[in-house]
């Protein structure tokens, strides 16, 4: 059996755990051979290929990143290149293929899956924002990242009295906001999923400076202003359709400032989330994905996706995981409400 594996999308880490563990246990367990394909669809699209074996990927249990790269390439959007795909992949002798994921990258797999391809999904994004898994790899890491943020910016404003504003990652789903402002105590949590009153703000604000501490607000790139508009970069879109998000925490400084008359400062931690080391958590999740990944090729479990239910790793519908995206339930933002102001 000779095996694909590709990597799409943002990349997260743990990403090379997967990748480690699919080849450990295909190589040793099954006899399978192994195509690395770069820089997610690209690679299958274009045939951009690589050695994939055991001496590839000694050492990179704890390394950020990919070494196979990622790139946000949608063969959907492209004339033939689901067809591309195809015959690549039949010219590469390929008999089925492992993607490595967000909701779009597993989108693909889901559509190559309908025509035929034998095809698993592994669920990645630091973002925890798909379904049918109860976590994804490299979130945990993104919110310890940002959770030792928020604890440096507590003395730092509390120094010059202060707001300080942390924005995080985070389109459509707050959880990488939730979980870092709760554990890093932040005084307001702002979430894509629930548009905020800027009034209430100002007076969460304002109550914290009465009991003379400094605020610092945790706020997700995709949160806006109740009646407001989200808040772009700039009018470009990528091959998915998304808008390239950030300035939300910029124009809230702006905001705060002029109505309380207090500074304000924003730190925008952007890429820094996404980089570097792994947690153990991540590297445990991710070398289980792998292995379970690898099993259910072996079981010719096409189509499906694996995933994280209480503690065991199921295999699910690929098309159950990229329906609709896991928001934040209103009962989990309403836990942290309790410390807000
Ligand atoms: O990986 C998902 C994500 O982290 C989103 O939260 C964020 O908007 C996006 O990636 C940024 O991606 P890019 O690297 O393309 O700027």
């Amino acid at each position: 059996m000779r095996v694909g594996v590709l990597t799409g999308g943002g990349d997260c880490p743990g990403l090379n755990a997967v990748i480690r563990a699919v080849v450990r246990r295909g190589v040793t367990e099954y006899g399978y051979e192994f195509v690395g394909f770069r820089d997610g669809w690209k690679g299958p699209l274009e045939g951009l290929t690589m050695e994939l074996g055991i001496a590839e990927v000694r050492g990179i249990l704890p390394r950020g990143g990919t070494i196979l790269g990622s790139s946000r390439t949608n063969p959907v959007k492209i004339d033939g290149g689901i067809a591309r795909i195809k015959d690549n992949l039949a010219s590469l002798g390929i008999d089925a293929l492992i993607a490595i994921g967000g909701e779009d990258t597993l989108g693909v797999a889901t559509t190559l899956t309908a025509q035929g391809l034998q095809v698993v999904g592994v669920p990645k994004t630091i973002d925890n924002d798909l379904n049918a898994t109860d976590y994804t790899f490299g979130f945990d890491t993104a919110v310890t990242i940002a959770t030792e943020a928020i604890d440096r910016l507590h003395t730092t404003a509390e120094s010059h009295h202060r707001i300080l504003i942390c924005e995080v990652m985070g389109r459509h789903a707050g959880w990488i906001a939730l979980h870092s402002g709760m554990a890093g105590g932040a005084n307001v949590i702002l979430i894509p999923e629930v548009p905020f009153d800027l009034d209430q703000v100002v007076g969460w604000v304002e109550s914290r400076f009465k009991a003379t501490y400094a605020p610092i607000i945790c706020i997700a790139e995709g949160a806006l202003p109740k009646d407001g508009q989200l808040v772009t970069k700039d009018a470009t879109l990528d091959a998915f359709g998304h808008v390239k998000l950030s300035g939300i925490g910029e124009w809230l400084a702006q905001e705060l400032e002029s109505r309380t008359g207090h500074e304000a400062r924003t730190t925008v931690l952007g890429h820094i989330q996404r980089g570097g080391t792994p947690t153990a958590f991540d590297r445990v999740l991710a070398t289980r994905f792998g292995l379970n990944a690898i099993a259910a090729v072996k079981d010719g479990a096409w189509g499906t996706m694996v995933a994280l239910q209480g503690t065991d790793i199921v295999r699910v519908p690929l098309q159950d995981a990229t329906r609709s995206l896991k928001t934040v339930p209103p009962a989990r933002y309403e836990e942290a409400c309790a410390f807000f102001g």
